[in-house]
């Protein structure tokens, strides 16, 4: 996923066309023409390229000529001349012909300079469209050939413009077109105009150089108050600052976009989000939209304020709208980890953050009470706190798209009175795609009596368990894409129950349960029959496959009765031939049960000889460095029989060197010194657990000592032989370190039969040999079964933040400040900060400047 999202990006500009694009789903809308009353027109035939043709209006779209016919009627309201494939001349005094004109478009032609006086005559003219269609390649505008100048006078004519869309002629540049608009004022003092799209403007600069950063300044934006303007579109202008103090003069404007410019979103400044302190005294603004500005400034001069209450924000109390989709900002690295307070009244409305990088959401944001569509799709957002989205604090909330965030953070805190959607009543459309929700909380939608679509797609659910009983209003239940192979009974009553109260309101309940592992089985005889004929609608039934034994079939086709049947037969034939397995299986195990002793000395003894020829090869190095084989630990206080026999067998039979204390220790020596020598010259240590030797000083000793021998070696260093059962060792003097070493190791049992004594002796022989012992014993599995079991618990959880390397850095947090990054990271890194460390993470491709000043 490194940089993914900002190659994403490009690509999805790449292949922007642009051609008439209307306003985002922003509600505040202006009117694409004015209002003209063609109920009274006559209609005339139309020449070749024209679709409709009247006294009033002409549409246009591929009228061959090089020239504006002068042969329309005078009385023209309306004209569209669009996409003309030839060169378009625009001579002098062109329109001067149709005064009466209040719709001009002529966009997307081949027009190379407007001289002084084209548009003279236009005086009624209020909307003119002058736009271009090309494709953004690189952040740069492809069209060619395009509309290079316009005379400083030519707009003086149109005294009463409302409507200017110049978007995408790439070579006019922005300081151009305001220049143009500054004369325009002059000539007409009190001229208004409510829309001006300059977006894609400003490729070059008045000396048509390429751009690579614009300023807009105060004294260009002047011309924005000047006009009144209410619509300001200022996309990819390769925009990088707007001058302090915008505010002022831009305050007529109710809607604004700068998409795709280089904005450096510094969100702190003087203790307000950014775009507040500007933005506030813009009291007309209702849209704002400044999605796509991809810079993220990482280092910031001041630090964060940490504070116990509430971080109230004041905030522009008529701004409905925010877009702030393809952007990457932090506050900080973090956007909000207490709880921010947004001053109210306020009428925030929608609020999209979709694909936005924002690291970190720790805790509420509060005073949003009017908000009623949130978008984070795909957004790389760390949701900690559950209450984060409790509706408590957005009461109006009706649309939640959350689909393609990993919310894994956040629902591992979630159990039976902590619910993620507390409150939501209002909710009408909950997208939980893709969030890693593989188990939804029972009470997830109970608050959610009004939802009416839930998806849930993507998530890899095996069983769903969700109480819907409040849902009367559910229309679309998408369950598409996830592990489900059936569902439980009270889920069926339920969907029975909800599609029961849908019906009553003349809806109906989709179920969608594409692309699932549907079983058909027997043991899914009802789930089956449940699906075809319940109310429930399912989505694409007709495609649902499920497997029964190791065909699939077209679930549609099953039929109910059929599958009975063949069900109940399988029942009686697995019943019959199972009670013949049964007692075969009873003669088998009471063979095996008298034989045991002797299957395992066979046992033993094929895996010794196998053993043996792998290890002729392989003798370790160290093995002749000892001059004992073993020492046999044991206490005095034993059946000294026993002992004499494991070390006559040791001693005699496998003809092993032993170290015995009462022969061999050296007298006159102290008796640690003694264990100490020993043991250490011994390969192996032999101890006879029992409870004398539990109650021995020494032999405790000796016990630690061998534990701790050669912590190095590759081979099992003690052999252990219980005397007695391990449950008749008194609990109360076994050490922790032999508790352990009990419950990791194998240990050899001393027969309490003597048909086991074979055995016993093959064990103890192997347990001794030389060479690589090998730790294949059962308990060892164990063990490392539990190992390979965490590592892949570590890994699931790296893949909390998919594609993201987690780094920690153990860092002050006031040492934030020392980051500094040249050039570009290349990994994904999102940061967190704990008390004493951060965790970093950041997505994309990011250029960071050392100097970011708070810009805007
Ligand atoms: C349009 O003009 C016709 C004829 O003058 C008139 O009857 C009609 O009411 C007008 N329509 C509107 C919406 O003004
Ligand atoms: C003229 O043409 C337009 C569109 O082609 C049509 O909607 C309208 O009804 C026509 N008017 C008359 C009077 O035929
Ligand atoms: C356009 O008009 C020119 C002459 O005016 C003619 O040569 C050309 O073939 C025409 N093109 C089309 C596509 O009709
Ligand atoms: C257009 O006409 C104006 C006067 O109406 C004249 O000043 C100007 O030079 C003319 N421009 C061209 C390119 O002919
Ligand atoms: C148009 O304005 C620019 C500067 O704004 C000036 O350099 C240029 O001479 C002007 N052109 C005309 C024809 O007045
Ligand atoms: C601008 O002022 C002039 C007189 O100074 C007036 O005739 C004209 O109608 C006004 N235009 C607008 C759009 O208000
Ligand atoms: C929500 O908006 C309404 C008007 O749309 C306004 O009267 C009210 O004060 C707002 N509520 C809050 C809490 O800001
Ligand atoms: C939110 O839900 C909780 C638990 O259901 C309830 O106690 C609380 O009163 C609700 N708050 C609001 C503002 O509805
Ligand atoms: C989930 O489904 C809803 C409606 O069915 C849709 O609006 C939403 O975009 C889907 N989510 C994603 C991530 O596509
Ligand atoms: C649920 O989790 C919260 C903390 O997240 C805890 O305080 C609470 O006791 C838990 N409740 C249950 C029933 O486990
Ligand atoms: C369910 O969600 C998936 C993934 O977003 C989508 O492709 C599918 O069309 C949705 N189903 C319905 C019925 O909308
Ligand atoms: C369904 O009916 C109930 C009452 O019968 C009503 O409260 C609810 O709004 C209706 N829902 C829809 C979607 O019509």
């Amino acid at each position: 996923m490194a940089s993914s999202a900002m190659i994403m990006f490009w690509m999805a500009m790449m292949y922007i066309t642009l051609s008439r694009m209307k306003a985002v789903s922003a509600s505040y809308q202006y009117p694409d023409e004015p209002y003209i009353n063609f109920t009274t027109e006559t209609n005339h035939t139309c020449p070749q390229g024209c679709s409709t043709c009247s006294d009033m209006r002409y549409i246009c779209t591929s009228l061959n000529v090089s020239t504006v016919l002068q042969t329309f009627p005078i009385t023209l309201q309306y004209l569209q001349l669009t996409d003309i494939p030839s060169v378009l001349d625009i001579q002098n005094n062109t329109f001067k012909r149709y005064a009466s004109l209040r719709y001009l478009d002529i966009s997307r032609n081949r027009i190379e300079s407007i001289v002084q006086g084209s548009l003279g005559g236009l005086w009624k003219l209020e909307y003119f469209k002058i736009s271009q269609s090309g494709v953004i390649v690189y952040n740069y505008f492809q069209k060619s050939p395009s509309l290079k100048d316009m005379d400083n006078k030519t707009l003086c004519d149109l005294k009463a413009l409302k409507y200017l869309d110049m978007r995408g002629n790439n070579m006019m540049s922005l300081d151009r077109i305001v220049d143009r608009l500054r004369a325009m004022t002059k000539a007409c003092r009190n001229c208004t105009t409510d829309y001006l799209d300059l977006s894609y403007t400003n490729d070059v600069d008045v000396k048509n150089a390429q751009i690579q950063s614009y300023t807009l300044k105060r004294a260009k934006m002047a011309v924005f108050k000047k006009l009144n303007v209410k619509v300001l579109k200022l996309d990819g202008n390769h925009i990088s600052s707007i001058e302090h103090g915008f505010g002022v003069l831009l305050n007529s404007v109710k809607y604004i976009s700068v998409r795709a410019n280089y904005i450096k979103v510094s969100f702190w400044q003087d203790g307000n989000i950014f775009f507040l302190v500007n933005f506030l005294i813009m009291y007309n603004l209702k849209v704002v939209d400044m999605g796509g500005n991809a810079y993220l400034p990482i280092k910031v001069s001041h630090p964060i304020h940490r504070r116990s209450n509430y971080n109230m924000q004041i905030f522009p109390a008529n701004l409905e709208e925010i877009y702030a989709d393809n952007i990457a900002l932090t506050k900080e690295f973090y956007f909000w980890d207490d709880d921010i307070c947004m001053s109210t009244p306020n009428h925030l409305k929608v609020l999209d953050m979709s694909n936005t990088i924002v690291a970190g959401l720790g805790a509420s944001l509060l005073g949003l009470y009017n908000l009623t569509y949130v978008n984070f799709q795909n957004s790389k957002i760390i949701f900690t706190d559950p209450n984060a989205l409790n509706c408590k604090n957005f009461p109006k909330l009706q649309t939640l798209l959350l689909g393609n965030v990993d919310f894994r953070p956040m629902y591992t805190q979630l159990n039976d009175t902590v619910s993620a959607f507390q409150n939501c009543s209002t909710i009408k459309s909950i997208d939980l795609e893709n969030t890693n929700y593989a188990d939804p909380r029972v009470n997830t939608f109970i608050d959610m009596d009004n939802v009416r679509y839930i998806n849930l797609s993507n998530n890899g659910i095996v069983s769903l368990d969700i109480d819907l009983h409040n849902n009367w209003n559910l229309k679309l239940l998408n369950l598409s894409s996830n592990r489900i192979s059936q569902l439980p009974k009270l889920m069926m009553s339920q969907l029975d129950h909800t599609a029961k109260k849908a019906k009553e309101n003349q809806t109906k309940l989709v179920v969608d349960l594409s692309f699932n592992p549907l079983l058909c089985g027997c043991g899914q005889q009802q789930f089956i029959e449940w699906m075809k004929t319940t109310r429930v609608k399912f989505y694409n039934f007709e495609s649902y496959r499920c497997l029964r034994n190791t065909e699939y079939h077209l679930l549609h086709t099953l039929s109910i009765k059929e599958t009975a049947l063949m069900c109940k037969m399988t029942v009686i034939v697995s019943i019959s031939s199972s009670i013949g397995v049964m007692i075969l299986v009873g003669i088998l195990s009471l063979v095996i049960y008298a034989k045991r002793h002797r299957l395992e000395y066979l046992w033993l003894m094929t895996r010794q000889m196998v053993r043996r020829t792998l290890q002729t090869r392989k003798q370790p190095d160290d093995y002749r460095t000892f001059n004992y084989h073993g020492f046999l630990s044991y206490s005095s206080n034993d059946d000294i029989s026993i002992i004499v026999k494991i070390q006559e067998k040791i001693e005699e039979e496998f003809g092993l060197c032993l170290v015995i204390h009462q022969r061999d220790f050296i007298p006159g020596e102290l008796i640690n010194t003694n264990i100490i020598h020993f043991i250490e010259a011994s390969r192996k240590v032999i101890i006879l657990m029992s409870n004398n030797y539990l109650e021995s000083r020494w032999c405790n000793f000796e016990f630690e000592l061998s534990r701790n021998k050669r912590l190095d070696a590759t081979y099992d260093t003690m052999v252990m032989i219980l005397l007695h059962d391990l449950k008749d060792l008194n609990k109360d003097k076994i050490s922790s370190s032999l508790k352990s070493y009990l419950g990791q190791k194998t240990f050899l049992q001393w027969p309490k039969d003597s048909s086991q004594n074979p055995a016993f002796w093959l064990r103890l022989k192997e347990a001794l040999d030389f060479g690589d012992v090998e730790n294949g014993t059962d308990d060892d599995d164990g063990t490392d079964h539990t190992d390979s079991t965490q590592n892949n618990m570590i890994e699931n959880q790296d893949e909390g933040y998919p594609g993201a390397e987690l780094i920690q850095l153990d860092i002050e947090p006031r040492d934030v400040n020392a980051f500094h990054y040249d050039g570009v990271l290349h990994d994904d890194v999102v940061v967190h900060h704990n008390d004493n460390s951060i965790l970093m993470t950041v997505d994309a491709e990011v250029h960071i400047d050392d100097d970011i000043q708070p810009l805007l």
